[in-house]
């Protein structure tokens, strides 16, 4: 069987876009299997750069099949603007193919979860403000509309006059002006429905079929392990399961198909947000990474906060996934460092810790316990084979496979596709 997964291994933007069109070029089927509009992978291929938030990396291949599958929440307006812009840069999107399973992103969730931050003050998540934690809750506690909602028209503006009401009972009850229209709702998502149409269906079918016929199949995370709902760092997640299972479950995938989990790691960290992250440089090396590496939020242009390795991180996330292998993304960033530290432990009260803590006070009170590994100060760029990299910079490779337990069979050196060292087939791992 050959599904797989690939799925970030620190707090999302690690580079996921460019492993996936790497791999997509040579898939049968690419399936998104949770978040929305949240996400956003930047592609560059040789069409151009594209920033991707709900459609599929595989979209650039003609040859293979896109899913939004039942796990993803779909902003209709979001995805009815990126399909527009993908063809207005003549790629064809009739390979793409939504779950009529997905739930919907509705205006009111984008209001609803405004209140709801402000509300937290100085707890606030720092989501994208895109809405998904809403549209998630609407789904778990079944109140939710689904894409599919939408090809029956009666039905559906019925419900949305329910769900309307609601959210206007909930921002009146917090002293905000109820101001949810239900039949501008309706009409503007109708709308969109005449041109999202054709792309919807029960999708199960077409995944059962790819999977019995042993197609390549690869499986795209978006976020990532530390931001999972059950796994991350809650309460400063995102609202969906990001790990290899939550795409299993998301894709409707079942899991014993699953031929192998590629872990997506930056060669340092970033988050965007709020909540703790023990290896966060506050200092010029910090501003150094950010403007070198252009750190700057690929969904809200947020800057994103940087810090150095964090192992006592990956492993955890390597553990909950089990990772086969690790993407090592953006190594040429380091190669103008003197000298690279890598986290390999915290120390909480005068106290050695090295697991990865549930809690989130806890994980805030984690000073990092750094490991100095030499810089190369030699460009990188345009490296192709492992061999021919510095001697420090494969030192610093190896000792991150070391720390986190699975080989880096694919080593990003930049943006283009080309610039990817390769040590295995990506479809096989090492055999
Ligand atoms: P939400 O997903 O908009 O609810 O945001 C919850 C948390 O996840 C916030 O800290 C966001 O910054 C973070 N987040 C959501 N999507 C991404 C992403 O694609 N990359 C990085 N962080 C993300």
């Amino acid at each position: 069987m050959s599904v797989v997964a690939v799925v970030g291994g620190q707090w999302g933007d690690e580079g996921k876009g460019k492993v996936i069109d790497l791999m997509a070029g040579s898939a049968s089927m690419v399936i998104r299997a949770h978040g929305g509009d949240n996400a956003g992978h930047t592609v560059v291929n040789p069409l151009g750069e594209f920033a991707l938030h709900l459609v599929p990396a595989g979209i650039f291949n003609p040859d293979a099949l896109c899913i939004i599958a039942p796990g993803v929440v779909i902003n209709p307006e979001s995805l009815d603007r990126e399909l527009g812009a993908l063809q207005q840069r003549g790629v064809s999107t009739q390979g793409l193919r939504i779950s009529d399973r997905a739930h919907m992103v509705m205006p009111y969730h984008m209001v609803l979860e405004q209140a709801q931050e402000s509300l937290r003050g100085k707890d606030a998540i720092g989501t994208t403000g895109r809405g998904i934690g809403p549209a998630y809750a609407d789904k778990v506690t079944r109140t939710g509309l689904r894409i599919g909602d939408l090809l029956d028209p009666s039905v559906f503006r019925e419900r949305v006059l329910h769900a309307a009401t609601q959210a206007n009972q909930f921002l009146r009850s917090v002293g905000r002006e109820p101001a949810i229209d239900a039949s501008a709702i309706a009409r503007q998502y109708l709308s969109f429905a005449e041109r999202l149409a054709p792309y919807i269906s029960d999708v199960s079918g077409l995944i059962a079929d790819a999977v019995d016929r042993n197609s390549r199949i690869l499986l795209e995370g978006a976020q990532a392990t530390l931001l999972d709902i059950d796994h991350g760092t809650y309460p400063y997640v995102t609202s969906s399961a990001c790990t290899v299972a939550g795409l299993c479950q998301g894709a409707g995938i079942p899991p014993r198909a699953i031929s192998q989990s590629i872990g997506v790691y930056k060669a340092y960290c970033t988050r965007v947000g709020s909540g703790a992250m023990p290896s966060e440089l506050l200092d010029a090396t910090g501003d150094y990474l950010r403007e070198h590496a252009h750190e700057f939020g690929t969904t809200t242009g947020r800057a994103r906060r940087v810090g150095w390795f964090d192992a006592v991180a990956a492993r955890y996330s390597a553990r909950i996934n089990g990772f086969d292998n690790i993407a090592l993304t953006r190594l040429d960033i380091l190669d103008e460092m003197d000298s690279i530290q890598v986290c390999v432990g915290y120390e909480i009260d005068g106290r050695r810790v090295d697991q990865f803590p549930s809690v989130a006070s806890v994980l805030d009170r984690c000073r990092p316990l750094y490991e100095e590994l030499p810089g190369w100060q030699t460009s990188t760029c345009d490296i192709a084979d492992f061999e021919e990299l510095p001697a420090e910079a494969a030192r610093y490779v190896g000792r991150i496979e070391e720390l986190v337990g699975a080989p880096a069979d694919i080593i990003g050196v930049g943006p283009a596709r080309t610039q990817t060292i390769h040590r295995s087939d990506p479809w096989s791992g090492r055999v």
